[in-house]
This record gives structure tokens, sequence and C-alpha cells, in this order.
């Protein structure tokens, strides 16, 4: 970690603005650790696999592109209209479209190799099985010497595989593996066991659930090295002059600044139980609301090492690397060198007494 980058003024400590800031993070996998060049990357589903995105920023200056779940075959999605505005925030119910494993496999993951950049890839399944399928089948073409690169490391495209257990569990009713600590816990394991042993797998949790303690509590204990906070909210919009919901299917996630609050808390409430040594300590990415350095600042200070830009990003293409250097911003305006220096401060301030 860098010395704080602050430069006597006066007499007084004051950052230095010329001064770098360390934005990196380091995930651990059981048999390896990952360092990213920021702490600051794309949001699942926001940004495809980042090539809409290259003309507007550089991919290599982020931590990393998340992907678009990736599930076994080709998906359509649900059906239109699946996009609703909301005040400050979006509804969508796209439903995990894509073209599937094979595809990403053949023309996306290259891509990102080849862009010099880094892929945090999100995986999805109806069941365990499709889990385990997809996380074996980026295993096989991921491996040492392969154009991909070592993966894990430095030299390989895959920097952590990302699990989106917001999904229903086919096999269970419908019920969304994220909502129940059994499954969720059992998806993670899964796929933790699927997974090269270099590889951090980071756990995507849902914030509806009465108690994301105990769901963390479940997927660390499966072997989660890292947890991300959170996707979307489920919610439903009613266009009043027809008298009927606006989504197709009904409901849809809730994203955008509306949601931000909920991220920090459920941030805040796993990395209280983290400090109060309740849960193992790993390093959480909190996502939801994130458009400006202050809005990651937010989730930083609440105890996240790692934030995630989504919604913003279809309106302005650059958030991301903008959202960085804003971040960095922040971090010089307290007088410190790198982002981790950040991490959890918001905690200190309480227990010292620093609420207003
Ligand atoms: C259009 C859209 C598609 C999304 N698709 C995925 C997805 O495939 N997998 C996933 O884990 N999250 C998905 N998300 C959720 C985001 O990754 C993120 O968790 C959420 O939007 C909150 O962050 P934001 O407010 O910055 O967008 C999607 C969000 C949006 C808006």
């Amino acid at each position: 970690m860098s010395a704080p980058a602050a430069a006597s003024v006066g007499g007084a400590t004051a950052p230095d603005p010329a001064a770098a800031v360390d934005m990196s993070v380091r995930l651990t996998a059981p048999a390896g650790t990952v360092d990213l060049a920021a702490g600051v990357l794309t949001a699942s589903g926001c940004a495809a696999a980042g090539r809409e995105l290259d003309p507007y920023l550089d991919l290599t200056t982020l931590g990393g592109v998340v992907t678009k779940t990736i599930m076994r075959g080709a998906r359509s999605g649900r059906p239109t209209p699946r996009m609703a505005e909301t005040p400050s925030g979006m509804l969508n119910s796209i439903g995990l479209q894509g073209p599937g494993i094979a595809h990403f496999l053949a023309h996306d993951l290259p891509w990102v190799a080849e862009r010099g950049a880094r892929a945090v890839v999100s995986v999805a399944g109806e069941d365990v099985e499709e889990f385990v399928d997809i996380a074996r089948t980026l295993r096989a073409a991921t491996s040492d010497d392969g154009p991909l690169g070592r993966p894990g490391t430095d030299g390989g495209v895959l920097a952590a595989v990302e699990v989106n257990i917001s999904c229903p569990n086919v096999a269970n009713r419908g019920l969304v593996f994220a909502c129940d600590p059994g499954s969720a816990a059992e998806v993670v394991a899964a796929v933790r066991a699927a997974t090269d042993p270099r590889v951090p797998v980071l756990a995507k949790l849902s914030p509806d659930v009465t108690d994301i303690v105990a769901i963390a509590r479940s997927v660390l204990a499966a072997g989660a090295d890292g947890l991300v906070m959170v996707n979307t909210l489920l919610g439903v919009a009613i266009d009043v002059d027809r008298g009927a919901p606006v989504l197709s299917r009904v409901t849809g996630g809730l994203s955008g600044p509306a949601i931000r609050p909920v991220a920090v808390r459920c941030v805040w409430q796993v990395t209280a139980a983290m400090r109060a040594g309740l849960l193992p300590t790993v390093p959480v990415v909190g996502v939801g609301g994130v458009r400006t350095g202050r809005d990651a600042a937010e989730l930083v200070l609440a105890g996240a090492s790692a934030v995630q830009v989504g919604t913003v990003t279809f309106g302005d293409p650059g958030a991301p690397a903008r959202v960085r250097d804003e971040l960095a911003a922040v971090v010089r305006h307290h007088g410190l060198g790198s982002l981790a220096g950040l991490v959890g401060r918001a905690h200190d301030a309480v227990r010292d007494g620093g609420h207003p």
C-alpha cells in the first residue's frame, strides 16, 4: 500500500491534489491472490462484455468488466415491454437474455483478453447443475497456457467468477436462490468446487431478504471469497392510464439512485458483522445507484473494498472511469493515499463517537 498522499501546507496536513492515489484492490482465492488495477468495475448486465464502452474509456484502467450473466444456452429473455422509468430509478425485466456460454467463450472473452482488460464473469443457472456446468466450461476454456492467459493472475483475462444467485431455482418452485441460505450455499459451494482455485468466487446477493447477514454467513461458509451487494430490488410499475402493469411480466428489478441507501445499508450490516467477528472478513463489492465518485465513496466508507457502476452507464458510457477519478479525489480529500485506507471509515466514525 502506498504512503498517504498528504502535503504540509502552512503547518496543516492537506491532501496533495497532484499525488497519485493507489486505487487498486486485492481479491483472494484459495490458491492465490488477484490484484485489480482499480476498485471500480462495471456492473453485470449494464455493459455486456465491455465492447460498447471501449470507445468511451480505457477498460484496462478499471478493475474489470463484470459480464452480463452467462447461462448455458441462448436465451431471448422476457417479452417486451421489459424496461420502465421510475422516479430516480429504472425497472427492468430483461430475464437473463444472452447467447449462452459457448458464444461468450468464442467471441466475448477473447475480445476482453485481446483488449488487455480483465473480466469478472457472472454466471447463473436454473438449477445447481447448470451453475456447475458453466463453471466447469469456463474453467476448461481458461486453463493454463491458453490464449486467455493464466486465470486469476495478472496475465489472465479471468479475474473472478461472480455467482448471480438472484435468479429463481426451477427445481425449487421458482424460489430465488439468494433468498434462501441453504440454496444460496449449495450453489456457491458447487461453483467454488468447479472453479480454478486461483480464481476468486464472489457471491452476488439480493437485498430482498429479511436478514442479509444470515445469507452472507451461509455463502461464506460455503466458500465464497467475496461478496457483491446488491442486485436489483423487486418492483412493480403500473400504467395508470391503461390501468395495467407496465412490464409484460409485471415485476422487474429496480436499479439506479433510488436503491443506493439500500445498497449502503446492506454493505454496512454485513461489514459491521465482519468487524464484530461474527463473519469471516472478505472483500465486499458495493453496487447500487452509483453515479458519481461521492456515491461510490458512500459504499466504500460503509465497508466496500470496491464498487460497480451500473445503470448510469446507459446514459453516460464513460461513467465507470469518471467515477474512479472522482473517487480518487475523495480519497485525497481525506488525506489518504489509497482507496484501501477509506474502506469502512464510517464505522470508525461511529465507534469513535464521530456521529453528529
Ligand atoms: C438492464 C439491467 C440488466 C441487468 N442484468 C444483470 C445481470 O445479468 N446479472 C446481474 O447479476 N445483475 C444484473 N443487473 C443488476 C446490476 O448488475 C446491479 O446489481 C443493479 O443494477 C444495481 O446497480 P445500479 O443501480 O448501479 O444499476 C442488471 C441491471 C440492469 C439495469
